[in-house]
């Protein structure tokens, strides 16, 4: 069976403002990579190479870092969503590019720890119309909820105010053009969007097959900072060490990666943690759980549990910056000047703790 992909790349990304104002969420670096890439590459790794990425305002961007997915091992087609009307609406957006296709759905905010060759192995078994992954969570009102009934799924809600279960929805979907149908049959939901949850209650009130995979490995839905942080610590947890910058009188302690032309002096870095190429650490602690992106520099400061995005400066600060994502471009540093005073140029939506 030829299966195509399609990713979720559009959207608003409400959640992650500030940085999302100017930047699409689905490439905020995870261990320094776009969360997008870990998808394209899980579709790759389980032999879905056609594939079709959903775009919205943000398309140059998106289009500018994939490319024609050739770099990634992957061939791109860009579809463009005129509005963020919901992810089956995306679906019937892409529904000239999928034709008469299965197709895997990826939600490109969406990191799964062991990839999703097994979902696509169970559904090429062809046993089903669709196949959901869910995981237990503590609070699914966050996320779709399913309820089953022995191993078939009986009902699906989105972000009900009272769930039935605390099986969430993950972000990853295998359909047959049966839920073209099912997209088209349904109405917008309260929050205004066509959901693919409804779509795939349609397809059983339709009775057709859902069956559930359950996801056994973490996985995290990066819409939100603290789940943007947990997914840089699960991933800084396995990447191996590497050592291709310089270091001069400093102590390196655990496994620490290295871009290289990045260059730590005078400093303290204990890993699990990234130093992109070209970034500076001077004078510095660089704590646990940090990815520091390209071109950083971090001076007469301390930073741990954060990720610092390309071309930021942190600088002479006598507190630790901890558990932060601090945009492209951004610098913050500690004046000299009197009398004393906070001093900000802050953009829209961004929120700054000072204790
Ligand atoms: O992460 C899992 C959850 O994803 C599921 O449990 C929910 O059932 C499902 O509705 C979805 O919920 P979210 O509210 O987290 O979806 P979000 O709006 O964040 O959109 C997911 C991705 O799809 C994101 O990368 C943006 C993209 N997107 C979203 C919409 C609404 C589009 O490309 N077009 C759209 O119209």
């Amino acid at each position: 069976m030829t299966l195509k992909g399609l990713v979720l790349s559009g959207g608003a990304g409400t959640r992650l403002r500030p940085i999302t104002h100017t930047s699409a969420k689905q490439l905020v670096p995870v261990a320094n990579k776009p969360v997008l890439f870990y998808g394209l590459e899980a579709l790759r790794d389980a032999g879905v190479t056609d594939i079709g990425i959903v775009v919205g305002d943000t398309q140059d961007e998106i289009e500018a870092a994939v490319g024609d997915g050739s770099a990634l091992g992957i061939s791109a087609t860009y579809i463009r969503q005129e509005a963020p009307l919901g992810l089956a609406h995306a679906v019937l957006t892409a529904e000239e590019f999928l034709g008469d296709s299965s197709f895997v759905m990826y939600l490109g905010d969406n990191l799964l720890r062991d990839g999703i060759t097994a979902l696509v192995d169970q559904f090429r078994r062809g046993e089903c119309d669709a196949l959901i992954q869910l995981q237990r969570v503590p609070d699914p009102e966050s996320y779709g909820v399913a309820e089953l009934d022995g191993d078939r799924v009986v009902r699906l809600v989105e972000k009900p105010a009272e769930p039935a279960s605390d099986l969430a929805l993950v972000g990853v979907y295998m359909f047959t053009p049966a839920i073209f149908d099912s997209a088209k049959a349904i109405s917008p939901s309260a929050r205004g969007e066509l959901e693919i949850t409804d779509a795939i209650q349609h397809l059983i009130d339709s009775g057709l097959r859902v069956d559930p995979h359950e996801v056994t490995g973490w996985w995290k839905d990066t819409g939100r900072l603290d789940d943007m942080l947990e997914a840089n610590r699960l991933i800084l947890d396995v990447l191996p060490a590497r050592m291709d910058g310089e270091v001069r009188d400093s102590v390196i302690e655990g496994r620490v990666v290295l871009e290289e032309g990045a260059r730590v002096i005078d400093s303290s870095v204990r890993g699990p943690a990234i130093i992109g190429a070209g970034a500076v650490v001077e004078n510095a602690y660089i704590g646990p759980y940090s990815a520091i992106s390209p071109g950083v520099t971090v001076r007469n400061a301390e930073v741990e549990h954060s990720i610092l995005l390309a071309d930021s400066r942190i600088e002479d600060l006598d507190a630790r910056v901890e558990s932060s994502l601090v945009g492209r471009g951004t610098t913050i540093r500690r004046g000299t000047e009197r009398p004393r005073a906070y001093r900000f140029m802050v953009g829209d939506s961004s929120e700054i703790k000072l204790a």
